[in-house]
This record gives C-alpha cells, sequence and structure tokens, in this order.
C-alpha cells in the first residue's frame, strides 16, 4: 500500500483527526471505548479509497473528508454489532468490544457511531452522500440478516452467496467510491463508474475475508468460524455443488450436528481445499479484481490511478 498512502499521506492525516474529533463524547464510558476504536484503528482502506475516488474524479474536498468519516464510522459500527452477532471475542488482533465490555455496550456503542456519522452528514449538509451512505447501511443490515436466514437451511446457491456478500460487504465500499466522487463532480456518469468499481473491489475483499476462515494464518480475529456458524461461503458451496453424494451428505451432516467438533470440521475443510473449492474461490476473486480494474482502466494513466490499482491488488494480497 506504499504508493496509496505516499498519495495521500497528508489528507489521511487530516482524516484520522476528522475522525478522531467526531466520535468524542461526554460520557466517560463512552469515551474510553472511543479512544479504544481509535487507537486500535484498522487498515483504514475505505477511507482511502474515498480519498482516491475523489482525487481521481476532480480533487479532494472538505465534504471528501467528512465522507470518509462517514464511511469509516459506519464501518466501525457494522464491525461492532456484527461481532455481537457473530459472538466473535477478538477484532484488529485484540479484544473485541463485546468481549471487554458485553454485548449490551456493543449494541449501544455501535448505535452511537451510526448517530455520529448521520449528524456529520447533515450538519453540513451533505445529502447526497448521506443518501448514498445511508443506501449501504440498509443493505448491509439485509445482507447480514439473509445470511442468518440462509444459515437456517444451508444455502448452496452461489448467487445467494453473493447476493449476501453485496449487501454485507461490497455495498460499503461502492457507496464509498461514490462518495468519494460525488464529493467532488456532479458527473453522474463516472459516480456510477466509481460505484461499480467499488462493488466489485468489495465481492473481492469479502471472497478474500471468506478465504481467511479456510486457513491457519493469524489475521487479528477468528478463524474457522463460518462453518461453526453454518456459513457456507463460496469454497464450502463449490465443494458441495461439486463432490459426490456420498462425501455431500459427510458433509452437510457434520455442518448441521458437529460443527463444533474441531477435527470433523478439519475433515471438511481438507475436503474443501482437496475438491478445489479454494482454488475456485480464489479465481472468482481474482476475475472481479481485473473486472475492477478494467474499470481503472477506462481512466487516464496517473498517479492516482496507479495508487487505487495498487489497493484493489491489495485488497486481494492482503495478509490479514
Ligand atoms: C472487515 O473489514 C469486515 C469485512 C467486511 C470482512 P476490514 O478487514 O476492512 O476491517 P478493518 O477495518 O481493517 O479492521
Ligand atoms: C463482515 O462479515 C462484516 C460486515 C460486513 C458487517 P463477517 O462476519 O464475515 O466479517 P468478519 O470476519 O467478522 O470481519
Ligand atoms: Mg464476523
Ligand atoms: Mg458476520
Amino acid at each position: 500500500m506504499k504508493l496509496a498512502q505516499q498519495v495521500i499521506k497528508e489528507e489521511l492525516s487530516l482524516f484520522e483527526s476528522y475522525f478522531k474529533d467526531s466520535v468524542k463524547s461526554r460520557v466517560a464510558l463512552l469515551d474510553r471505548i472511543m479512544q479504544y476504536i481509535v487507537k486500535r484503528k484498522g487498515k483504514q482502506l475505505r477511507p482511502m479509497f474515498v480519498l482516491l475516488s475523489a482525487k481521481l474524479c476532480g480533487g479532494i474536498t472538505d465534504s471528501t473528508y467528512r465522507a470518509a468519516s462517514l464511511v469509516e464510522l459506519l464501518h466501525t459500527a457494522t464491525l461492532v454489532h456484527d461481532d455481537v452477532v457473530d459472538e466473535a471475542m477478538e477484532r484488529r488482533g485484540f479484544f473485541s468490544i463485546n468481549a471487554l465490555w458485553k454485548n449490551k455496550v456493543a449494541v449501544l456503542v455501535g448505535d452511537y457511531l451510526l448517530s455520529k456519522g448521520l449528524l456529520l452528514s447533515l450538519n453540513n449538509d451533505d445529502f447526497l452522500i448521506l443518501k448514498k451512505l445511508s443506501e449501504a447501511v440498509r443493505l448491509m443490515s439485509e445482507g447480514e440478516l439473509l445470511q442468518i436466514e440462509k444459515s437456517r437451511n444451508l444455502n448452496l446457491d452461489e448467487s445467494i452467496y453473493f447476493d449476501i456478500i453485496n449487501g454485507k460487504t461490497a455495498s460499503l465500499l461502492a457507496s464509498a467510491c461514490a462518495a468519494g466522487a460525488c464529493s467532488t463532480t456532479t458527473d453522474e456518469a463516472i459516480i456510477e463508474k466509481m460505484r461499480l468499481f467499488g462493488e466489485k473491489v468489495g465481492l473481492a475483499f469479502q471472497i478474500k475475508d471468506d478465504l481467511f476462515d479456510y486457513g491457519t494464518a493469524n489475521v487479528g480475529k477468528p478463524t474457522g468460524n463460518d462453518i461453526k456458524e453454518k456459513k457456507l461461503t463460496l469454497p464450502l458451496i463449490y465443494t458441495l455443488n461439486n463432490c459426490d453424494a456420498i462425501t455431500r451428505k459427510k458433509i452437510i451432516y457434520i455442518v448441521k450436528n458437529n460443527n463444533n467438533n474441531k477435527e470433523k470440521v478439519a475433515w471438511v475443510i481438507s475436503e474443501v481445499n482437496k475438491l478445489g473449492g479454494i482454488d475456485y474461490a480464489t479465481q472468482k476473486m481474482l476475475a472481479l479484481r481485473d473486472e475492477a480494474l478494467a474499470i481503472l482502466n477506462t481512466f487516464e494513466q496517473s498517479v492516482v490511478t496507479q495508487a487505487l490499482e495498487e489497493l484493489v491488488r491489495y485488497t486481494t494480497d492482503r495478509k490479514f
């Protein structure tokens, strides 16, 4: 990410101070938690996409910084809530909010972050950007709920998997890129092009995240969780649709009845590897990456398109 960080070095640090200022609270407990969140920041990919998209489409404005902060506030809110939903005790290499302060606090902290994002936009009349991001929040909630609905009757349908990840992850990256563009241009065709670009990146991003779950590397959050939660992701969906009937029956039985048995889940993971599920998902991810890069190539080459290309490649090559 070197080039991207270099191209928007000052802008990123300005964003960070915007973000920090926007979460201050007079309630001591809340302020302590906000300091914890600011300190344990993530990769900040979404704000980088907002800033670079704006730079590509005209130039960074005051409203770009607010868009970047809004996107990161919403992202953080959904992560805090997601860890409650997934009962995950680790996030960004450390304890999750629910692990340290329990679910009650985590739910309210997520709401607080959401409200701070809304107010940041409303107080500055960023209505268009707020509309785009509110749409993303709706899609994310729907995506997470569709995922729960489908885990109850084990979804084997690849197109439903894509609906889920489109909602829960790609929608925010799509809106981030569109909002970046929107903060600097009124050209609808360009804004739509950036939205589509972000959507492709977001889909590839979530496939990568789902691949992490099948690995053993330390990625700063729990792995091996998806089968435990009966969450069928692309590697397993492909495997189940392309294996013999007996293997399929065995895998489904384990996902339904032995999803807490480490050895049996390890066997499922080894089958997914052996039968090409990991390779298949990797190919799909790379194809989406290339679609995103093709959109980027319709812009005149510059250091900004290069930085965005680097960020897209990072999305699928990253180690955490
Ligand atoms: C994690 O997103 C949530 C998913 C959509 C998979 P990131 O991996 O971008 O999270 P941070 O902000 O860097 O921790
Ligand atoms: C992604 O869902 C988080 C959201 C988009 C809300 P996951 O549950 O798959 O992501 P991680 O692995 O916890 O980050
Ligand atoms: Mg989760
Ligand atoms: Mg989840």
